[in-house]
């Protein structure tokens, strides 16, 4: 592969951003906004919600003056799990919310029990019955200091979305640190938000009176740039991957180089990676809250490791299912073993092309990975999964010299 990839906005930032508009009342205008599924679900809800929305070139609009309704049904509650995120976009916007539980257990069990507990001390009445959950503040959410007990990350953008018009201030500790959290805060800031944060997990929340409606432009995705990343290194390429945060995926770049890739940052927002001919991996990856190996790059990273010489061993700490993408790699011809949270990659001479299936979305693009560098033909089914956080991916990938199709 060959040339340029430019990195869509960040999935991960884009959905808590596009649920806290409906706090503004009032005109919201993002840029960079990734067009995938995900985010024409979030469109569907804020639709129902009774917002104004349009997206088009990478830009949403979101007017939420009109906001009328306080409830999620059921059906795009379940079609996306980080739909709890609207339990404090709608708390701050209309002082109650009706969600049913997120559904579904695509990577392990995924349960809320931290954002309930958070938004009860906030004082947050939850009526948990039937599937439903029914919240009323009353006569409003009060400040408070919150220790998480694990840094969630939809636990933490959700108690930082229910308290930025909360009475007094709220403090979290042991937050969530992702980039994506930061730039909610950023987004919020610019909204009339008065939110600090400290590198150390601390986040402290001023109430406000009200938010109004702001310009603002997403963070780059960085696992797309790391999914990227891991198709070149595993063909042997020579591209340029722009509209990056070097940064926010400062804990991947080793692993890229120590199996032989040259990365060379071209400019504040891009950087060059060439691989060798054959990589080598032997290495100890566990994955950890940021700034530690992000969950999400997981798959990808195991991907490519399939092919490279030496022994890689994963520790996948953050979600207990998400080696889903194991036994398809297998059928390609990788050498994998699967203990609990441990999986163990002998590195193969090559992957041969073979029908798979995507289980889930990090899942899928791992085998995209796989199915570049595998000898032959490979058919991958489940682009649904795909879909949800990758915009154009094949297209991104053909222009780089990749043979990819989507047929029906
Ligand atoms: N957890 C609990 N209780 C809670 C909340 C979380 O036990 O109340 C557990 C979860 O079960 C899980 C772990 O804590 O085992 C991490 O969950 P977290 O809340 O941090 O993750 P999330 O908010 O559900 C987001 C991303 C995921 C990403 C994780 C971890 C979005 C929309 N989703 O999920 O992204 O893997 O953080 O970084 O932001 C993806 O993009 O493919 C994806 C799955």
């Amino acid at each position: 592969m060959e040339g340029e990839v430019k990195i869509q906005g960040s999935k991960n930032s884009i959905l808590p951003i596009l649920a806290a508009c409906i706090i503004c009342k009032d005109e919201c205008i993002i840029h960079n906004c990734p067009n995938i599924s995900d985010v024409h679900i979030t469109k569907k809800i804020l639709e129902y919600l009774g917002c104004k929305t349009e997206f088009e070139n990478n830009v949403f609009v979101v007017n939420s003056k009109n906001i009328s309704k306080n409830d999620i049904p059921d059906n795009l509650m379940r079609k996306m799990r980080s739909s709890i995120i609207f339990m404090g976009a709608l708390v701050s916007s209309l002082g109650s919310a009706c969600l049913s539980l997120p559904g579904g257990c695509e990577l392990g069990p995924r349960p809320i029990d931290i954002h309930i507990d958070s938004f009860r001390q906030m004082g947050l009445k939850i009526n948990e019955r039937h599937g439903k959950l029914k919240c009323d503040c009353g006569s409003g959410l009060i400040g408070c200091n919150i220790a998480f007990s694990f840094p969630s990350v939809g636990a933490t953008e959700n108690l930082i979305l229910a308290s930025v018009l909360a009475k007094g201030t709220t403090i979290l500790t042991n937050a969530a640190k992702e980039p994506e959290i930061i730039d909610l805060i950023h987004f919020l800031n610019k909204c009339g938000a008065d939110i600090k944060y400290s590198h150390n997990g601390t986040i402290i929340i001023e109430g406000v009176e009200r938010l109004h409606g702001t310009e603002y432009t997403v963070i780059p995705d960085r696992i797309a740039a790391i999914t990227y990343m891991a198709a070149v290194a595993s063909t042997s390429g020579s591209v340029v991957i722009k509209n990056i945060v070097e940064d926010n995926i400062s804990s991947v770049i080793p692993i890229f180089e120590e199996a032989g890739c040259i990365i060379n940052p071209i400019d504040k927002c891009s950087l060059k990676i060439d691989a060798p001919a054959r990589l080598y991996c032997n290495r100890l990856i566990r994955t950890m809250p940021y700034p530690g190996f992000p969950t999400d790059a997981q798959a990808p990273i195991m991907a490519m490791t399939t092919t490279a010489d030496g022994t890689s061993v994963f520790v996948e700490n953050i979600f207990s299912n998400r080696y889903k993408h194991v036994g398809e790699l297998l059928r390609l011809g990788a050498d994998i073993k699967v203990e609990d949270k441990v999986a163990i990659v002998e590195g193969v001479k090559r992957l041969s092309g073979a029908k798979v299936n995507a289980m889930d979305l990090r899942g899928a693009a791992a085998l995209i990975v796989a199915g570049l560098s595998a000898e032959g033909t490979t058919e991958i089914s489940g682009l649904e999964y795909l879909d949800r956080g990758y915009e154009k991916i094949e297209e991104t990938l053909c222009k780089v010299g990749a043979y990819v199709k989507r047929v029906e």
